[in-house]
Protein backbone atom coordinates (compact mmCIF):
# COMPACT_ATOMS: atom_id res chain seq x y z
CA UNK A 1 0.00 0.00 0.00
CA UNK A 2 1.18 3.86 -0.89
CA UNK A 3 3.03 4.60 2.18
CA UNK A 4 1.11 8.42 2.82
CA UNK A 5 -2.30 6.39 2.68
CA UNK A 6 -0.98 3.44 5.02
CA UNK A 7 0.01 6.40 7.45
CA UNK A 8 -3.36 7.52 7.13
CA UNK A 9 -5.53 4.64 7.63
CA UNK A 10 -3.24 4.45 10.94
CA UNK A 11 -4.28 7.33 12.26
CA UNK A 12 -7.48 6.48 11.31
CA UNK A 13 -7.58 3.24 13.33
CA UNK A 14 -5.87 4.91 16.19
CA UNK A 15 -8.82 7.36 16.80
CA UNK A 16 -11.41 4.88 16.29
CA UNK A 17 -9.94 3.07 19.09
CA UNK A 18 -10.31 6.24 21.10
CA UNK A 19 -14.16 7.30 19.65
CA UNK A 20 -16.61 6.11 17.47
CA UNK A 21 -17.94 9.90 16.83
CA UNK A 22 -18.95 10.84 12.99
CA UNK A 23 -19.02 14.36 12.25
CA UNK A 24 -20.49 15.99 9.55
CA UNK A 25 -18.28 18.97 9.05
CA UNK A 26 -14.78 19.46 10.06
CA UNK A 27 -13.51 22.94 11.15
CA UNK A 28 -10.03 24.31 11.48
CA UNK A 29 -9.54 26.76 13.65
CA UNK A 30 -6.57 29.47 12.54
CA UNK A 31 -5.38 31.89 14.85
CA UNK A 32 -7.92 34.28 16.67
CA UNK A 33 -9.98 31.23 17.01
CA UNK A 34 -7.89 29.02 19.58
CA UNK A 35 -10.80 29.46 22.07
CA UNK A 36 -13.43 28.60 19.69
CA UNK A 37 -13.78 25.33 21.78
CA UNK A 38 -16.08 27.38 24.12
CA UNK A 39 -18.52 26.91 21.76
CA UNK A 40 -18.83 23.51 21.21
CA UNK A 41 -20.74 21.09 23.02
CA UNK A 42 -17.71 18.71 23.31
CA UNK A 43 -17.97 15.09 23.47
CA UNK A 44 -14.19 13.60 23.04
CA UNK A 45 -11.27 15.40 22.80
CA UNK A 46 -8.27 13.67 21.16
CA UNK A 47 -4.77 15.32 21.68
CA UNK A 48 -2.38 15.00 18.60
CA UNK A 49 -0.01 13.68 20.69
CA UNK A 50 -1.74 10.66 21.43
CA UNK A 51 -2.27 10.01 17.20
CA UNK A 52 0.60 7.45 16.41
CA UNK A 53 2.64 9.27 13.58
CA UNK A 54 0.21 12.40 13.31
CA UNK A 55 2.67 15.57 13.08
CA UNK A 56 2.66 16.86 16.25
CA UNK A 57 2.37 21.35 16.03
CA UNK A 58 5.50 23.20 17.44
CA UNK A 59 3.79 27.23 17.30
CA UNK A 60 2.98 28.58 20.28
CA UNK A 61 -0.56 29.04 19.90
CA UNK A 62 -1.38 25.87 18.03
CA UNK A 63 -1.32 23.26 20.61
CA UNK A 64 -3.17 20.24 18.90
CA UNK A 65 -5.91 18.57 19.48
CA UNK A 66 -9.10 17.12 17.78
CA UNK A 67 -12.76 18.35 19.14
CA UNK A 68 -15.61 16.12 18.45
CA UNK A 69 -18.36 17.90 19.67
CA UNK A 70 -22.00 19.51 18.52
CA UNK A 71 -21.89 23.32 16.68
CA UNK A 72 -25.72 23.66 17.14
CA UNK A 73 -27.12 20.00 17.24
CA UNK A 74 -24.37 19.59 13.95
CA UNK A 75 -21.32 16.81 14.93
CA UNK A 76 -18.41 18.43 13.91
CA UNK A 77 -14.78 17.90 14.40
CA UNK A 78 -12.41 20.34 14.96
CA UNK A 79 -8.78 20.99 14.47
CA UNK A 80 -7.25 23.04 17.80
CA UNK A 81 -3.82 23.82 16.24
CA UNK A 82 -2.88 23.11 12.48
CA UNK A 83 0.31 21.79 10.93
CA UNK A 84 2.30 24.36 8.65
CA UNK A 85 4.71 23.22 6.29
CA UNK A 86 7.68 25.62 7.52
CA UNK A 87 7.62 23.46 10.26
CA UNK A 88 9.14 21.21 8.60
CA UNK A 89 7.07 18.58 7.73
CA UNK A 90 5.97 16.62 4.20
CA UNK A 91 3.28 18.15 2.49
CA UNK A 92 1.80 14.90 3.35
CA UNK A 93 1.93 15.08 6.46
CA UNK A 94 0.67 19.09 6.52
CA UNK A 95 -2.54 17.29 4.93
CA UNK A 96 -2.96 14.19 7.00
CA UNK A 97 -5.23 15.65 9.31
CA UNK A 98 -7.92 17.35 6.22
CA UNK A 99 -7.69 13.83 5.01
CA UNK A 100 -7.99 11.83 8.25
CA UNK A 101 -11.19 14.32 9.36
CA UNK A 102 -12.77 13.18 5.49
CA UNK A 103 -11.91 9.30 6.71
CA UNK A 104 -13.96 10.04 9.68
CA UNK A 105 -16.95 11.40 8.42
CA UNK A 106 -16.74 14.89 7.03
CA UNK A 107 -17.95 15.64 3.76
CA UNK A 108 -17.34 19.73 4.92
CA UNK A 109 -14.50 21.40 5.28
CA UNK A 110 -14.32 24.73 7.20
CA UNK A 111 -11.05 26.39 7.35
CA UNK A 112 -10.17 29.36 8.96
CA UNK A 113 -6.89 31.17 9.12
CA UNK A 114 -5.18 34.44 10.25
CA UNK A 115 -3.94 36.65 6.92
CA UNK A 116 -2.25 39.96 6.33
CA UNK A 117 -4.08 42.31 3.67
CA UNK A 118 -2.73 43.07 0.59
CA UNK A 119 -6.02 44.75 -0.81
CA UNK A 120 -5.43 48.14 -0.04
CA UNK A 121 -9.24 48.40 0.88
CA UNK A 122 -8.62 46.25 4.01
CA UNK A 123 -8.24 47.36 7.13
CA UNK A 124 -6.81 45.46 10.29
CA UNK A 125 -9.68 42.44 11.80
CA UNK A 126 -11.73 42.66 9.01
CA UNK A 127 -12.90 39.42 7.94
CA UNK A 128 -12.70 37.94 4.50
CA UNK A 129 -14.72 35.21 2.77
CA UNK A 130 -12.41 32.95 0.84
CA UNK A 131 -13.68 32.85 -2.82
CA UNK A 132 -10.36 31.41 -4.85
CA UNK A 133 -6.69 30.82 -3.65
CA UNK A 134 -3.57 31.15 -5.63
CA UNK A 135 -1.90 28.31 -4.53
CA UNK A 136 1.75 28.43 -6.90
CA UNK A 137 3.99 29.55 -4.06
CA UNK A 138 2.90 26.20 -1.93
CA UNK A 139 4.33 22.55 -2.52
CA UNK A 140 1.60 20.58 -4.20
CA UNK A 141 0.41 18.18 -1.56
CA UNK A 142 -0.90 15.80 -4.17
CA UNK A 143 2.33 15.45 -5.55
CA UNK A 144 4.20 11.51 -5.37
CA UNK A 145 1.97 8.87 -6.43
CA UNK A 146 -1.87 9.44 -6.34
CA UNK A 147 -3.84 7.73 -3.50
CA UNK A 148 -6.63 6.47 -5.71
CA UNK A 149 -8.50 5.42 -2.99
CA UNK A 150 -8.97 9.30 -1.98
CA UNK A 151 -9.10 10.64 -5.71
CA UNK A 152 -7.76 10.92 -9.15
CA UNK A 153 -4.56 11.86 -10.46
CA UNK A 154 -5.35 15.48 -11.80
CA UNK A 155 -8.25 16.81 -9.79
CA UNK A 156 -10.18 20.13 -11.49
CA UNK A 157 -9.47 22.78 -8.97
CA UNK A 158 -12.03 25.22 -10.93
CA UNK A 159 -14.48 25.65 -7.86
CA UNK A 160 -12.70 24.77 -4.85
CA UNK A 161 -14.79 26.78 -2.32
CA UNK A 162 -18.51 25.90 -3.03
CA UNK A 163 -20.71 28.27 -4.10
CA UNK A 164 -23.33 27.34 -1.75
CA UNK A 165 -21.61 27.67 1.12
CA UNK A 166 -19.86 30.98 0.69
CA UNK A 167 -23.80 32.19 0.03
CA UNK A 168 -24.59 30.52 3.44
CA UNK A 169 -21.68 32.51 5.18
CA UNK A 170 -22.58 36.20 3.21
CA UNK A 171 -26.30 35.20 4.92
CA UNK A 172 -24.74 34.44 8.30
CA UNK A 173 -22.50 37.67 7.94
CA UNK A 174 -25.38 39.86 7.06
CA UNK A 175 -28.08 38.40 9.92
CA UNK A 176 -25.29 39.03 12.72
CA UNK A 177 -24.25 42.85 10.89
CA UNK A 178 -20.75 41.45 10.50
CA UNK A 179 -18.71 43.34 7.34
CA UNK A 180 -17.20 40.57 5.24
CA UNK A 181 -14.90 41.27 3.01
CA UNK A 182 -14.30 38.75 -0.39
CA UNK A 183 -11.10 37.73 -1.91
CA UNK A 184 -8.12 35.52 -3.29
CA UNK A 185 -5.84 33.88 -0.41
CA UNK A 186 -2.17 32.83 -1.71
CA UNK A 187 -0.56 30.58 0.64
CA UNK A 188 3.01 30.97 0.90
CA UNK A 189 5.20 28.80 2.68
CA UNK A 190 6.74 31.25 5.33
CA UNK A 191 7.93 31.31 8.49
CA UNK A 192 9.16 34.66 7.40
CA UNK A 193 6.88 37.06 6.53
CA UNK A 194 6.66 38.75 2.66
CA UNK A 195 8.70 41.61 1.72
CA UNK A 196 7.05 44.91 0.40
CA UNK A 197 8.05 43.56 -3.05
CA UNK A 198 6.61 40.16 -2.46
CA UNK A 199 3.26 42.37 -1.49
CA UNK A 200 3.39 44.43 -4.56
CA UNK A 201 4.04 40.91 -6.54
CA UNK A 202 0.76 39.27 -4.99
CA UNK A 203 -1.34 42.31 -5.50
CA UNK A 204 -0.54 42.23 -8.97
CA UNK A 205 -1.38 38.50 -9.40
CA UNK A 206 -5.05 39.04 -8.16
CA UNK A 207 -4.23 37.77 -4.23
CA UNK A 208 -6.49 40.22 -1.45
CA UNK A 209 -4.87 38.06 1.73
CA UNK A 210 -1.77 36.34 2.21
CA UNK A 211 -0.46 33.31 4.78
CA UNK A 212 0.86 30.45 5.90
CA UNK A 213 -1.91 27.75 5.34
CA UNK A 214 -5.43 26.78 3.91
CA UNK A 215 -4.41 26.51 0.31
CA UNK A 216 -2.52 22.81 0.58
CA UNK A 217 -5.55 22.07 2.76
CA UNK A 218 -8.12 22.83 0.19
CA UNK A 219 -6.46 20.95 -2.24
CA UNK A 220 -6.37 18.04 -0.33
CA UNK A 221 -9.81 17.85 0.46
CA UNK A 222 -11.19 18.97 -3.20
CA UNK A 223 -9.07 15.72 -4.04
CA UNK A 224 -11.10 14.33 -1.54
CA UNK A 225 -14.11 15.67 -3.12
CA UNK A 226 -14.73 17.59 -0.08
CA UNK A 227 -16.90 20.59 0.06
CA UNK A 228 -14.99 23.69 1.20
CA UNK A 229 -15.08 27.02 2.68
CA UNK A 230 -13.28 29.79 4.28
CA UNK A 231 -12.33 32.57 5.74
CA UNK A 232 -9.92 34.81 6.97
CA UNK A 233 -8.87 37.10 9.86
CA UNK A 234 -6.96 39.98 8.61
CA UNK A 235 -4.66 40.11 11.56
CA UNK A 236 -2.74 42.57 9.53
CA UNK A 237 -1.78 45.25 6.49
CA UNK A 238 0.74 43.01 4.49
CA UNK A 239 4.25 43.78 4.85
CA UNK A 240 5.23 47.96 3.61
CA UNK A 241 1.62 48.85 3.94
CA UNK A 242 2.00 50.40 7.02
CA UNK A 243 5.36 51.88 9.15
CA UNK A 244 5.40 49.23 11.45
CA UNK A 245 7.47 45.86 11.03
CA UNK A 246 5.23 42.72 11.10
CA UNK A 247 5.43 40.00 14.44
CA UNK A 248 4.04 37.47 15.37
CA UNK A 249 2.85 38.59 18.69
CA UNK A 250 1.15 41.03 17.50
CA UNK A 251 -0.48 39.32 14.65
CA UNK A 252 -1.86 36.89 16.85
CA UNK A 253 -3.44 39.95 19.15
CA UNK A 254 -4.83 40.90 16.67
CA UNK A 255 -6.40 38.14 15.43
CA UNK A 256 -7.69 37.55 18.83
CA UNK A 257 -9.14 41.17 18.74
CA UNK A 258 -11.21 39.96 16.24
CA UNK A 259 -12.23 36.81 18.12
CA UNK A 260 -15.59 37.30 18.98
CA UNK A 261 -17.09 38.19 15.38
CA UNK A 262 -15.05 35.18 13.82
CA UNK A 263 -16.98 32.64 16.67
CA UNK A 264 -20.24 34.08 16.02
CA UNK A 265 -19.54 34.02 12.03
CA UNK A 266 -18.57 30.61 11.86
CA UNK A 267 -21.32 29.44 14.43
CA UNK A 268 -23.97 31.04 12.43
CA UNK A 269 -22.49 29.67 9.08
CA UNK A 270 -22.25 25.66 10.42
CA UNK A 271 -25.98 26.27 11.23
CA UNK A 272 -27.12 27.17 7.89
CA UNK A 273 -25.00 24.37 6.24
CA UNK A 274 -27.41 21.48 7.54
N1 LIG B 1 1.82 37.30 6.08
C1 LIG B 1 1.77 35.95 6.13
N2 LIG B 1 1.07 35.27 7.00
C2 LIG B 1 0.35 35.97 7.90
C3 LIG B 1 0.34 37.38 7.92
C4 LIG B 1 1.12 38.07 6.96
O1 LIG B 1 1.16 39.32 6.90
N3 LIG B 1 -0.49 37.75 8.93
C5 LIG B 1 -0.95 36.62 9.49
N4 LIG B 1 -0.46 35.52 8.88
Amino acid sequence: MNEVYQKLINCLDCVRKKTDFIPKAAIVLGSGLGDYAESIKIECEVPYGEIEGFPVSTVPGHAGKFIFGYIENVPVVCMKGRVHYYEGYPISDVVLPVRLMHLLGAEILFLTNAAGGVNTSFHAGDLMLIRDHISAFAPNPLIGPNIDELGTRFPDMSAVYDKDLQNVIRKAAKANHIYLQEGVYAQLTGPSYESPADIRMLRVLGCDAVGMSTVVEAIAANHMGMRICGISCISNLAAGMTANPLNHKEVQEAADMAAPNFKKLVTESVRGMF
